[in-house]
């Protein structure tokens, strides 16, 4: 690979991609406006679903306006850099609003103008194992992430948070508090896994939309994961090989709740609960029991 994330690579300690890191001052300076729509995520939380769902729900159940283009570029990705092309401020600032934006930074390092505009924020947590576990694929197929070695090695480097955008639990932590003093819809992967139409109803209130029964239906069926998988509009086919080589694991890998216990052992499992327990314990956030 060409390319690595060196931990010397850090915004405040966490890991950014080094384009990322030589366009900071840019990034920090976005203007946020105050009728922008930020989807915020760690990396492998269900980011290209709840977009799909959020364009859906834009474009008003039509499914052949969300074809308009691919996924990454509906929603300017902030700190997205790799020049010569449009950076992602740039696509935002060339974009008319109302916007809709994404981004993974952690509320540390988000563009201050975020918060000072009172925007709305749409956060998506899904349970740390499974994270993991989408995120060691990813890095397998992503040609611009460093090589994730083996499992075990990558097990300690995730719960290190020394992947790109930094620890899952100050992540999920991070957002989970900032809920309740800004506009924030905190949803988690595993409750639109189990009940898809009560969440996307959720997202379609807090963007201030009435669609009806049968489009939350439509919905429902056109962001499903099967649906997704063979959209060549969200499931990155269009993204060359020297990027993404999917014949190693594909973007669209499996999209199910609890594929960590066929890959954790028992005992990476006890030192992972040990250790969640520890840098949890001062949150209230809670993930659902069967996990
Ligand atoms: S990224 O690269 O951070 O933007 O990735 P992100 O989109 O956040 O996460 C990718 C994982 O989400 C799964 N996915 C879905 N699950 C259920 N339903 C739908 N529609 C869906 N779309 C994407 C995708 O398969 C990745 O999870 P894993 O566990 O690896 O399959």
């Amino acid at each position: 690979r060409t390319e690595t994330l060196g931990t010397e690579m850090e915004v405040a300690g966490v890991p950014l991609q080094a384009a990322t890191v030589d366009n900071w001052s840019q990034i920090q300076n976005f203007e946020a406006k105050p009728d922008d729509l930020l989807i915020c995520t760690y990396p492998k939380s269900g980011t290209t679903w709840i977009q799909e769902i959020v364009d859906m729900i834009e474009q008003d159940g039509d499914e052949v306006r969300c074809q308009r283009s691919i996924i990454q570029h509906r929603h300017p990705f902030i700190e997205w850099a790799r020049p010569p092309q449009p950076s992602g401020v740039d696509r935002a600032n060339a974009m008319p609003s109302p916007r809709t934006l994404r981004t993974h930074l952690s509320t540390a390092l988000l563009p201050t103008s975020f918060w000072e505009n009172h925007c709305k924020f749409l956060y998506v947590a899904r349970n740390a194992k499974d994270c993991m576990v989408s995120y060691y694929h990813f890095q397998r197929m992503n040609q611009v992430l460093p090589e994730p070695g083996t499992w075990e090695e990558y097990f300690e480097t995730f719960v290190n948070g020394k992947v790109a955008w930094g620890s899952w639990f100050d992540h999920v932590t991070g957002w989970w508090d900032v809920r309740d003093r800004h506009q924030v819809l905190f949803l988690f992967y595993e409750d639109i896994k189990r009940n898809p139409k009560q969440e996307i109803r959720k997202v379609m209130q807090f963007m201030g939309k009435d669609l009806g029964e049968a489009v939350l239906d439509k919905i429902v069926r056109e962001t499903s994961f099967e649906k997704m998988k063979e959209n060549p509009m969200t499931n990155r086919s269009t993204v060359p090989k020297s990027l993404m080589d999917q014949s190693i694991s594909s973007f669209m890998r499996k999209g199910t709740v609890g594929d960590w216990k066929n890959h954790f052992t028992v005992a990476q499992n006890e030192r992972f609960e040990k250790i969640y327990r520890e840098k949890m314990q001062g949150s209230s956030i809670r993930f659902c029991a069967e996990l």
